[in-house]
This record gives structure tokens, sequence and C-alpha cells, in this order.
């Protein structure tokens, strides 16, 4: 099919990747012309895995990049709608870039197209939509809005697209319906699958058949969006909580995370205790939806909880520095992480991020790695933060290492090699990536959520008042 992407980001350039690769034709529109032609030179301005590979195989025959939205809305069958709905100051989510798009191309609206909102959007937006491409002109007959949410994951995002749980698509009509059941044909017949260039299957998906394509209301559709993230970040804040009392009682979050996640209606994944979630989605997804809620007369609190335990997870771990170090201004420390998660160089809403500016203002020195986000925390962090090329060099001379972002190479440190370069051997694990007993043994004293201290004899003996002061 002939299909239009408008929006190059994280969600736009991966999605059109994506439809190339399954055989439809795309034209990628962005209004940021050296954007377009950054893409069209070849370069990939966004770290996902697979997608310069999309972009090498298809770039000029399948994919084209264009700044002319109402072009391409005139050459497209379906016109997806990727561009950003960034959080207001009050939480409601920002459709203006929405808008804006929307009214482009209803100049481009001479023949029968499915507008599909792909963003992640609040419910009652594709009716907006639908009006404002109408008051601009296009003939009603002409047009339908589908709602699409998509649920990427950053880092990710191209084998969550060929390799989906499900299908979400909302629509109002069956004509509607039969242009969105073709554009995922490729994936729904299992056709691709069998192709000897697709896109890897992941170990998650390994014996599934091909996805369900699931067709809602648009209403539907778009409450879907918003109630999956609500509750992935519930779950984080839930064994976040669980982690807390863990540490009240000297339990350990891992072994009651592993208790509950084998009854098959909770399950283990989404459930990893650390220092909360951040990112450009569950921040910005969670006010959204309780300002949605709101406004439709529905008071969700559950979501403020959510959102209070996540920022407190942050204070926690903050406190537990403070306590491990006793006193905080002039203390070195090593920061392993900064992006908001691992296999990714975002550092929106990063935990990390929003921590290390925190030591900052106690005082402390810092001496950060991060595999992909540094360059973009060097616009962010004030000057004065060091920054190192690998994770032993950010830990040289450190009173204590912070490991605060869940990138695969700080799980598998050469714990001999740190030992012999840090100042003090005191580790906090802001992601719980290692076993206590293996820190303890190696002769770190290892602080991470949810678990007891692994101390070394003398950090033990050093905490515990003297006998004589006993006796
Ligand atoms: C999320 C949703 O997973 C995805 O479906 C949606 O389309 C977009 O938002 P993303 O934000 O890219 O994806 O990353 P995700 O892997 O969900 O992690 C989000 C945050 O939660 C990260 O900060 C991560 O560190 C944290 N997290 C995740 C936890 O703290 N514990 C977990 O168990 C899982």
């Amino acid at each position: 099919m002939r299909i239009a992407v408008v929006g190059s980001g994280y969600v736009g350039l991966v999605t059109g990747a994506c439809f190339g690769d399954l055989g439809h034709e795309v034209v990628l529109v962005d209004n940021d012309a050296k954007r377009i032609a950054a893409l069209s030179s070849g370069e990939v301005p966004i770290h996902e895995q697979f997608l310069p590979e999309l972009l090498a195989r298809h770039r000029g025959e399948r994919i084209r990049f264009s700044g002319d939205l109402q072009a391409a809305t005139r050459a497209s069958e379906v016109v997806l709608i990727a561009v950003g709905t960034p959080a207001t100051e009050s939480g409601d989510a920002d459709l203006s870039y929405v808008e804006s798009v929307a009214r482009e191309i209803s100049g481009g609206i001479e023949e029968y197209k499915v507008v599909v909102e792909k963003s992640t959007v609040p419910v009652y937006t594709s009716q907006w939509i639908r009006t404002i491409i109408m008051r601009d002109g296009a003939d009603p007959a002409h047009f339908e809005v589908a709602s699409n949410p998509e649920f990427l994951r950053e880092g990710t995002a191209v084998t969550d697209f060929v390799y989906p749980d499900r299908i979400v698509v909302g629509v109002e009509s069956e004509r509607a319906a039969a242009v969105m059941r073709e554009l995922y044909g490729p994936l729904t017949s299992g056709w691709y699958y069998g192709r000897a260039d697709a896109i890897p299957r992941p170990e998650a998906a390994s014996g599934k058949g091909p996805p369900r394509l699931i067709i809602t209301s648009t209403k539907s559709a778009e409450l879907i969006k918003h109630a999956s993230n609500a509750y992935l970040a519930m779950k984080i804040s839930f064994i976040n909580a669980v982690a807390s009392i863990c540490e009240a009682v000297g339990a350990n979050v891992e072994q009651v995370r592993d208790g509950i996640g084998t009854d098959s209606r909770i399950g283990p994944r989404f459930m990893n205790p650390g220092i909360g979630y951040g990112g450009s989605c569950f921040p910005k997804d969670l006010m959204a939806f309780r300002a949605v809620a709101k406004e439709s007369g529905y008071d969700f609190r559950l979501l403020e909880e959510v959102i209070r335990i996540n920022e407190e997870q942050r204070h926690r771990f903050l406190r537990k520095v403070r306590s491990v170090l006793w006193t905080l201004r002039g203390k070195r420390l090593g920061v392993l992480g900064l992006a908001f998660k691992g296999g990714t160089d975002d550092i929106r809403e990063s935990p990390a991020l929003l921590l290390v500016q925190e030591l900052l203002r106690e005082g402390c020195q810092v001496c950060a790695y991060d595999p992909a986000a540094m360059e973009r925390a060097k616009g962010v962090l004030p000057a004065g933060v060091e920054f190192a090329a690998d994770a032993y060099a950010a830990a040289k001379d450190a009173d204590a290492l912070l490991i605060l972002t869940d990138w695969e190479e700080f799980a598998t440190l050469d714990l001999e090699h740190l030992l012999a370069v840090v100042k003090y051997p005191i580790v906090l694990d802001g992601r719980n990536l290692y076993d206590p007993t293996v820190m303890l043994e190696n002769g770190f004293s290892y602080y991470s959520v949810g678990r007891p201290a692994a101390l070394t004899e003398e950090v033990r003996a050093r905490a515990l008042p003297r006998k004589r002061e006993r006796a």
C-alpha cells in the first residue's frame, strides 16, 4: 500500500521503517527540513536496534523522506499521524502538533483514505481530528479517522513493532477496518515471519503465532493505550512499594517478586524494583490519563499514588546514599547510567539524571558514564560534572559507586578491576543488577533496593557500637 507517516521521532521513524520492511511504499514526512535532509543522507538520529539496517535496506526505494505533507497525503491511501503529544504544565497532552498536522492533511484529501492517529492521544482525539479535517474543507465521504496506538518500548521498538503481542485498531466503519487489516496483513497472515531477512524473533515471542488484530471503536482504542501504560507503571510502583516494606522488615523483594510472579495471573514481568520509572511515556501518559479521567468526571486517585510512589522511590535512594556516606558534600561519586533505562540514549524524565542533579545540589562530585546517553546528558547537566570513557574510569577514586540504569554491561563488571580503582568498596545499586553475596565475596559493601545490605566485615564492625560501650 502507499502510506504516509507524519513525524520522524521515536515512533514515526520506527513505524515508517517497519511498514517499509513489511512491503509498503512509505513517505516519511517531517516539517524539520534539517531532519529530512539528515535522514535522506543516511543519518539515523535515534538509537534503536535494527533501525539503521531497515533504513539502509529501503531508503530511496520503499522509504522516502519529504517535507510536503499535502503531496504525501494526496499520494497515500493511509496517513499515520505520529507527531509528539508532550505534556503541558497542567499534565494534559499538548495536541497542538496533532491539530496543525490534521489541518495540513485536510488539503490533500481528494479520494478516500484513512487518517490514523498513531501518537498517544486522549480519548475523543479521533473525533477532533475528524472535525478539524472537515472544517478545513475535506469531504467527509473521502476520509475516516482511525486509532492505532503503539506499544513500542524504546531500545526494542523495531522488534516490538514486528513481534507485537497484539495490534489494536479503533475504527468506525468496516471500510476503514478493511484498510487497516490490509495494512497489517503481512504480520497477521504470518507472511512476514517466513521472510529470510525478517527481523530476528525475540525470546519473549518464541513459539507464538502471528499477532491478533483487535478491532475496537476509536474511543476504546485510545483508552487501551492509556490504560496499558498506566497498568504497567502501576506494576512498577507496586513492586517498589513492596520493596520499601521488605527493607523495613528485612525481607528480600526479589524473592517476594518471584513468589508472587509465579502466579500466572500476576506474572514476573515489569516487576523489577529500582529507582523508579522514567522515559517520555509513562510519566506523561499517566498525567494525561489522570486529566482525561478527571475531565470525564472520574477522579482516578490510584494514578496519583502510582506517581507519588515513583517520586518517593528516588528520594529513598538519595537518603540511602546519604545514610551510607554519612555526609555528601565534597564526596566523589562514580555514577553508572544516565539514560532512563538500558538500551537507549534517551534521558527524558530519567530517574538516573534526576538523581544526579539532586546529588550535585548536595555538593557531591560526580563522575558519570553511560554507553549511549552522555551526549544528551551533557546538554542538561551543569558544568563540573565529569564524564568517563568507561565504568572503571567513572569508579576511579570514588567514595561510592552508584548504578542507576540497567545497562547489560553494568551487570557484568570485572569486580576485581573495580575493587582496584574505587577509593572505598561501596556500591549502591538502584537497579538490583547483582547478587549481594557475589558482591560481598568480591569485597564490596553492597546496598540495593528492597534487599538487606551486604556488608564487608570492617564496615559491619564500624556500623555496630563497640562492645565496651554496650557493657
Ligand atoms: C513504555 C511501554 O513499555 C511501551 O509499551 C509504551 O509504548 C511506551 O512506554 P518505554 O517507556 O520505552 O515503553 O520503556 P519501558 O521498558 O516500559 O520502561 C519504562 C521505565 O520503567 C524505565 O525507566 C524502566 O527503567 C522502568 N522499569 C521498567 C522499571 O523500573 N521496572 C520494570 O520492571 C520495568
